[in-house]
């Protein structure tokens, strides 16, 4: 089986093709980057894009993703190393406290920008909604995106 993982092709061995995407991602494949945390599809730390739309990877068995386009957290920054306008926002915005919903919280914007180039808080908020942060970076979060949008909007 095959996945295409930020433009790769990635082969999947046997042992793992009964596997979520998630696990395959991070304990087959080496991208630790999406994060394993409720498992059930109710925190958003495991979000990935499939297909260009945002998908929780602990609820999609592996052979659901073959052969389809994914995008992680690893995938976003330009090849030269230049980040992607969220991930700047989000270190100049200081938003993570201990970091783990947010890679999910990223790949979540990423999907909001795409449809809605200039949200306000309450598009933002609707679209983060299932993006849980226990730490409560949620205004640091709303801030970086705002933030990451109009250089998105200068750049296009
Ligand atoms: S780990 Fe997938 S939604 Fe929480
Ligand atoms: S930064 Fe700790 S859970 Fe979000």
């Amino acid at each position: 089986m095959k996945l295409n993982i930020n433009g790769v092709e990635r082969q999947v061995a046997t042992d793992w093709q009964d596997e979520t995407l998630l696990t395959v991602l991070r304990d087959h494949l080496g991208l630790p980057g999406t994060r394993f945390s409720c498992g059930i599809g109710q925190c958003g730390a495991c979000l990935v894009h499939v297909e260009g739309s945002p998908v929780s990877s602990c609820l999609m068995s592996v052979k659901q993703a073959a052969d389809k386009n994914i995008l992680t957290i690893e995938g976003l920054a330009a090849d030269d190393g230049t980040l992607h306008p969220l991930q700047q926002a989000w270190i100049d915005e200081n938003v993570p406290q201990c970091g783990y919903c947010q890679s999910g919280q990223i790949m979540q914007a990423l999907a909001l920008l795409e449809t809605t180039p200039d949200p306000d808080d309450a598009d933002i908020d609707q679209a983060m909604n299932g993006n849980l942060c226990r730490c409560g970076t949620y205004d640091r979060i709303r801030k970086s995106i705002k933030k990451a949008a109009i250089v998105m909007r200068e750049a296009n």
